[in-house]
């Protein structure tokens, strides 16, 4: 849906990632940080090949099941569930029929990839660690970063969904409350085509729900009767631009209603010194532990 909202301030990457004073204090009073150039074109279209090949790879065949069994809800349920660790597609609303096909191309179907590209993946690996991203996670205060979740979000031309207001750290908490997102535009996002919305200050009302496991369920459990709160803002990124976002930030994002995608990846990161909940929807296999940098 095309809005009409203020557009956050940009600010113009440094080489080597390391913040100035000013995006420190603009990042520390918004929550949110973007940051045009950070990426260059030319590592965005790497990757955006990758992802091309990744979908090519995948058939959906071998998913068919997961969406077309009476158990559906089950089993779809299982299928996000253990992504944690794993490389796993997500499709858009209504992307099936009753008898579990596809009722478009694959290329065209897809909602998001999740959420362990980052150590699966060799071009998700490189793009991932960098030395610039790591000197801005440092500054960030993260002192000793894990990369804890990756996704490509597809925002498809005329059917991408929309994602409703939300906080990170909802999802993947600590304690102390360290998660924090870095959102890289492989595309121009703008609010024709579905970009971030953010909620200006919103992180200091602190943390308004958490996703948890409760025995076998996930539940969504209230923590808090504050609203999101701040002023909302499109966080509109031009291809390359990466936007930060702090854990307890509200963002959402528009449907996309234009004739452009606007693919993303998003990497989160949380502070190994704090403590992860272990009761946290993601779960990585023990031989799979969290990684930093290195
Ligand atoms: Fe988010």
């Amino acid at each position: 849906m095309q809005s009409d909202l203020p557009v956050a301030k940009r600010f113009v990457s440094t080489a080597d990632g390391r913040p100035t004073p000013e995006m420190l204090a603009f990042y520390e009073e918004n929550g949110f940080l973007i940051l045009e150039g950070f990426a260059s074109d030319a590592a965005c279209d790497a990757l955006k090949a990758r992802i091309a090949g990744l979908v090519d790879a995948f058939d959906p065949e071998s998913v068919r099941s997961t969406f077309s069994t009476d158990d559906q809800a089950h089993a779809r349920d299982l299928y996000f569930k253990e992504s944690g660790d794993k490389i796993r597609f997500f499709f858009e609303t209504g992307a099936f029929d009753a008898e579990g096909e596809l009722v478009k191309p694959k290329h065209q179907a897809l909602n998001k990839i999740g959420h362990a590209l980052h150590d699966l993946d060799p071009e998700f690996d490189r793009f991932s660690r960098s030395e610039k991203l790591s000197n801005l996670a440092e500054a960030l205060g993260l002192q000793d970063p894990g990369l804890v979740q990756s996704m490509v979000i597809m925002k498809q031309p005329f059917i991408g969904g929309e994602v409703g207001m939300h906080q990170d750290s909802t999802f993947l908490y600590t304690s102390p409350m360290t998660t924090t997102g870095f959102w890289f535009a492989l595309e121009d996002a703008d609010q024709s085509n579905g970009c971030l919305i953010g909620q200006a200050g919103g992180h200091k009302a602190g943390l308004l729900e958490r996703f948890h496991y409760d025995g076998d369920d996930l539940i969504m459990e209230k923590t808090s009767d504050a609203k999101p709160q701040g002023p909302q803002e499109a966080l509109e990124a031009p291809k390359g631009t990466l936007v930060v976002i702090h854990g307890l930030v509200p963002h959402s994002s528009a449907s996309n209603t234009s004739a452009r995608s606007r693919e993303a990846y998003a990497l989160h990161m949380f502070d190994r010194k704090a403590d992860w909940a272990e009761d946290n929807w993601l779960k990585r296999a023990s031989d799979m532990p969290v990684r930093g940098f290195a």
